[in-house]
């Protein structure tokens, strides 16, 4: 593992932090109580800002704002073409803020730089731009029943959605879930992660800029518990659209079962990556390394357990490690940084621990394992051997840049074991053989396969889980349809 320098020359510039207040019916506020909370930069454990602290009397003031946006005014009224003429707009701005965003991701964040300019913050832009093209495109059908009727249904935005996003990729988790909810006509109250709440923030303000009106997207940030629970709680609010862990969700649900809130979840996951000996191996290395190494490893869909055919085993390992040993690890606003620090202590304290679990239970720690330097939440890229399927490090989430290797012999025990977990995000298959890949992806219960690549999004390709991994779909058509009620018209002709 190389140590990037802090060399100033590629360093980009530390962004200004323009808006940390609560956005609240296109106005600036502080939080009611007066409070705020510091939001740290997780590279050098310093406070960036004082963030206001939103709970329940934000989060009723936001929904009231919400809701009156959503039955009076501009946005009731604006034609569906002219919803998505805005959304366009606000894509263009992000593009021209393009590298201060991508900056300020990467401060909050601690993900490189390169990588929220090169994925970030594109898909961000990419996904509004999916979804303006939704706004105009929204309808119902014409349904022959029995009788002499007229039967047809409409399409209506479901109302005043609460939106709840992680940390791991703030930009993009708020252009998930504003994408489809704009294009419907509905109104936001969003919470952001408490780690990361500066994009978030800065994207309203880009929001407002295009001409959103007032009311429609709301931004408060604050804590789980309070602000978040605010949210799920709430009587006006009448969908949820969570992203996070499942036992949050677990919490979410049983919170909203009160008002019978809509609720959709985008949880994580423990994805099988497979690697047979007809593979193209470089092809396997490089796909399953940046699978799981990507983002410092916190990715819902992080092909944490790599199931390797025995007679390429030794090889697979032995090349993954040479890969983490010259991985650049270090200041994630330096433009050649390729793994920066996980978010947080917390997340930081439970990779460790797994850690730990993982030598305790007898896995081979091939690489890492330790802590880069005394400063940030840096770990070392860490490669585990002969992982055992119900070793905890290959049944719990790590959400880190640690790698679980499983040896396998053939197809039947592999999809066996490849299903062995709670969740059901996505999996992956190296495979020269078509037939393989085919029946892989037929039983392997995941709502993403990839075949031959990893971790390829685009906006238009629905994506969620099965099982524990979640509920409803983001993105594409299925993304849109939890932010729409049916209403059926019947009309009697005689
Ligand atoms: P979390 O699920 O607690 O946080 C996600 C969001 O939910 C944040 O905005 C948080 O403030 C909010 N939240 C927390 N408690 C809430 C409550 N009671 N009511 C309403 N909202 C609430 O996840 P956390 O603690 O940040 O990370 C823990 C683990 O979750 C990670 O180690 C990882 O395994 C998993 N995770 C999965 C993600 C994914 O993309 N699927 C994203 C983030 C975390
Ligand atoms: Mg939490």
């Amino acid at each position: 593992m190389a140590t990037a320098t802090l060399d100033k020359k590629v360093s980009v510039p530390r962004p200004k932090i323009r808006r940390t207040e609560c956005f609240i019916d296109g106005k600036w506020v502080a939080a009611q109580s007066g409070k705020t909370f510091s939001t740290v930069c997780p590279a050098t454990e310093e406070k960036i800002a004082d963030v206001a602290e939103g709970d329940a009397a934000d989060i009723d003031l936001a929904v009231k704002a919400a809701r009156k946006a959503f039955e009076r005014g501009p946005w009731k009224t604006m034609s569906a073409r002219q919803r998505g003429k805005l959304m366009y707009r606000l894509a263009d701005l992000l593009e021209e803020n393009l590298d201060e965003l991508a900056a300020l991701e990467s401060l909050d964040n601690g993900k490189p730089v390169a990588d929220a300019r090169a994925a970030d913050v594109p898909l961000t832009i990419q996904c509004l731009r999916y979804y303006a093209g939704f706004a105009d495109k929204i309808h119902g059908s014409t349904i022959p029943i029995d009788g002499n009727f007229f039967c047809f249904t409409k399409k209506h935005p479901v109302g005043v959605v609460g939106q709840i996003i992680p940390w791991n990729f703030p930009m993009l988790m708020a252009a998930w879930k504003w994408g489809p909810a704009l294009a419907a006509g509905c109104t936001v109250v969003m919470k952001p992660a408490e780690q990361t709440p500066l994009t978030c923030l800065r994207m309203a303000e880009l929001a407002q800029e295009a001409g959103i009106p007032d009311g429609v997207l709301n931004v408060v940030p604050g804590f789980g518990p309070t602000a978040g629970g605010a949210i799920v709680a709430h009587r006006d609010v009448d969908k949820v659209a969570f992203t996070g862990e499942h036992l949050t969700a677990q919490i979410i649900m049983r919170n909203a079962a009160e008002t019978l809130k809509r609720l959709t979840f985008e949880l994580g996951g423990k994805s099988p990556n497979v690697i047979f000996d007809d593979a193209d191996l470089d092809a396997a290395v490089k796909g399953a390394h940046f699978g799981l190494y990507f983002n410092q490893g916190q990715c819902c869909c992080a092909g944490s357990r790599v199931f390797v055919h025995e007679s390429i085993h030794d090889e697979f390992v032995s090349r993954v490690a040479s890969m983490n040993q010259s991985r650049v690890v270090g200041n994630p606003l330096d433009l050649s940084t390729e793994q920066g620090p996980q978010v947080d202590q917390a997340q930081f304290d439970k990779i460790m621990g797994l850690i730990e679990s993982g030598i305790k239970s007898g896995a081979e720690c091939v690489t890492g394992g330790k802590r880069v330097g005394d400063r940030g939440y840096f770990i070392e890229p860490t490669l585990f051997a002969n992982v055992d399927d119900n070793m905890e490090i290959a049944q719990r989430e790590i959400f880190g840049p640690v790698m679980s290797v499983l040896k396998f012999r053939d197809m039947d025990e592999l999809i066996e074991r490849a299903n062995n977990t709670i969740f059901g995000l996505a999996a992956a298959v190296w495979t020269r053989d078509i037939g393989k890949a085919h029946k892989f992806a037929a039983e392997v219960k995941a709502g993403t396969v990839w075949v031959n690549c990893y971790d390829v999004f685009d906006a238009a390709a629905p994506f969620g889980g099965f099982k524990m991994s979640g509920q409803g779909r983001e993105l594409g058509e299925d993304g849109l349809r939890p932010y729409l009620e049916t209403k059926t018209v019947t009309i009697a002709m005689d």
